[in-house]
């Protein structure tokens, strides 16, 4: 089941709100964003005249230190742009088993790009640089699929909000400059490796050719992606999002979210990975075989159920029935996502049903 079929009405009887863990995609736009956006001073995007766009674009392509930036609606789109200008038909991206790139964006980058793939697994997704690089092939020839990218999600999502390891990331962009072999950074949480890490948004920019964030992750934006790289691939990627249908007009009062966003939901980021560590250490302390506080590092909370009667369905529907939901992943893998929409009464509340529910499972 998916985390969006595990989704039931967030709206409990009379105005109680759930406590919505399933994804930090949940959250609403605040009234300030909501404020921010009415007021944007907009153009049309595709003649390059929307200000509030353009600014976005710029703010973004400087944090990570790129020469440009590329306003996209989707994290996915923003992916399959910065894939498709790293790698031509044909040729290959290598990546983890569970990269959203291949596990969730319906196999558009073969579908469209004619992009192969093939991955490594490692546990938790952690990169490994050596054993990615193993399986590089620059110049395959006219026997092998040539290896065009790599590419490296961080925070990594399926793996349960991991930061990749700095150290892991440079290996890799020194081993793969050797052999010209390009890197793409899914770096729809980003912000959180940052906020948890404290290296500079730039250094992480600079060891990748092309990198998507996300605006509508844990920053609570209703909607939006950048993609960022040199001025030449931004150009070629802005001409592909075109003829894949995504050139906006006035779409200034939605990138406007994510100006705000950035000013003012950054530094939230921390809160929501202590409020994570206090789910995952309550639920840890019910029942130690559902849930490592240890393996927590960002805001995302994976509960690997031990092989038995109880599935990840039944908790699920449980936590539901008691105002707490929470994405269902596999048979015995639930996920909770802490965010901008999640105060410390709701992580009280959650922790209460979850541990409650975890101790008597064991
Ligand atoms: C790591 C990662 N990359 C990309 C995406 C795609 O974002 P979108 O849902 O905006 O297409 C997601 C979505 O959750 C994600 O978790």
């Amino acid at each position: 089941m998916t985390a969006q079929a595990t989704a039931s009405a967030p709206e409990l009887g009379g105005t109680a709100r759930a406590v919505d863990l399933r994804s930090d995609t949940v959250t609403r736009p605040s009234p300030g964003m909501r404020r921010a956006m009415a007021e944007a001073v907009v153009g049309d995007d595709v003649y390059g005249e929307d200000p509030a766009v353009n600014a976005l674009e710029a703010e973004v392509a400087a944090l990570l230190g790129h020469e440009a930036g590329l306003f996209c609606p989707t994290g996915s789109m923003a992916n399959m742009l910065g894939v498709r200008v790293l790698v031509p038909a044909g040729k290959e991206l290598l990546c983890d088993s569970v990269a959203h790139v291949v596990r969730a964006e319906l196999g558009g980058h073969a579908v469209l790009g004619q992009v192969s793939t093939r991955t490594w697994t490692t546990p938790r997704s952690r990169l490994d640089a050596e054993l990615a690089m193993a399986m590089a092939v620059p110049d395959g020839g006219p026997y092998l699929v040539s290896t065009a990218a790599i590419a490296v999600e961080n925070t990594h999502n399926f793996g349960g909000g991991t930061v990749q390891p700095i150290e892991e990331l440079r290996a890799l962009r020194e081993l793969t400059a050797e052999v010209g072999v390009a890197v793409h950074l899914d770096g729809a949480r980003l912000w959180n490796a940052h906020v948890a890490t404290g290296v500079p948004l730039a250094e992480y920019g600079s060891l990748a050719d092309t990198v998507s964030v996300c605006l509508s992750k844990g920053l609570g934006a209703p909607v939006g992606s950048v993609l960022v790289g040199s001025a030449a691939r931004v150009a070629e990627a802005r001409v592909w999002r075109k003829r894949y249908g995504g050139g906006m007009r006035q779409v200034g009062v939605l990138a406007a979210a994510g100006t705000y966003a950035l000013a003012h939901h950054l530094d939230g980021l921390a809160a929501d990975h202590a409020r994570a560590q206090r789910l995952a250490t309550a639920i840890g302390s019910a029942n130690e075989r559902w849930c490592d506080p240890a393996a927590v590092e960002t805001n995302i909370v994976v509960l690997a159920l031990p092989p038995g009667p109880v599935t990840a369905a039944q908790v699920a529907s449980e936590a539901s029935a008691a105002g707490v939901l929470v994405s269902v992943l596999g048979r015995s893998t639930a996920r909770l996502v802490t965010h901008h929409d999640v105060d410390d009464a709701g992580v009280d509340r959650a922790c209460e049903v979850l541990a409650g529910i975890a101790a008597r499972a064991r």
